[in-house]
């Protein structure tokens, strides 16, 4: 039988500090918002992930990796934005985002009623680029020199997506 390359299922308590311990790599959070790159505190990140809108743990193996979900935007026009973080670098490469962001995003339509999902990332990020192009998301422009990162102004891609672009 195929092992599955990952599950979703709700967040616990305990996968709070593991997470924590996720965003304290430099190689794990050098894409990510500029609120993660030197956290000073803690219950914030709690509460993003707790008391988040539509949150799920990833697991591989029956272990925590990372978290994916959405938050709402905009709840009169259904409108909600897509996030992704794998903390475990060796499970990278894999296709674990790649199968992650087609569930959310497809949950996100279906049981959610969302009309529709964006996304947004730094230019450097290659894979988080690949993740959403392979599920369907399409080009809208850029923040241009966004975030401060690594001496440089990096531009940040802003993506979306309607239920009828999910590639299956
Ligand atoms: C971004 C992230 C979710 C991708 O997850 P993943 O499981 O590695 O993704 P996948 O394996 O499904 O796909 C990654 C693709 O990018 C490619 N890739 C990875 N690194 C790359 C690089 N530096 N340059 C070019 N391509 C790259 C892989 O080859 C793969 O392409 P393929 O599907 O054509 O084989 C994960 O790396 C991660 O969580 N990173 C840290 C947090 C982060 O950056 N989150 C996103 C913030 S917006």
């Amino acid at each position: 039988m195929r092992k599955e390359l990952f599950q979703l299922r709700n967040l616990i308590q305990s996968d709070v500090k593991e997470y924590i311990n996720f965003l304290l790599d430099p190689d794990v959070n050098v894409w990510l918002e500029d609120e993660v790159q030197n956290i000073k505190d803690f219950s914030n990140i709690e509460n993003y992930l707790m008391y988040g809108w539509y949150r799920q743990a990833i697991e591989h193996e029956k272990k925590f990796i990372g978290v994916s979900g959405l938050d709402l935007v905009n709840k009169k026009n259904k409108v909600a934005r897509f996030f992704i973080v794998i903390g475990k670098k060796d499970l990278w490469g894999k296709g674990i985002g790649s199968g992650v962001i087609k569930s959310i995003v497809n949950y996100g339509f279906k049981e959610l009623q969302l009309r529709k999902i964006n996304s947004d990332f730094l230019t450097p990020n290659e894979a988080v680029k690949i993740i959403h192009e392979k599920a369907g998301f399409q080009h809208e422009g850029f923040l241009r020199k966004d975030s401060y990162r690594n001496n440089i102004w990096i531009d940040r891609e802003i993506v979306s997506i309607f239920a009828d672009e999910l590639n299956p």
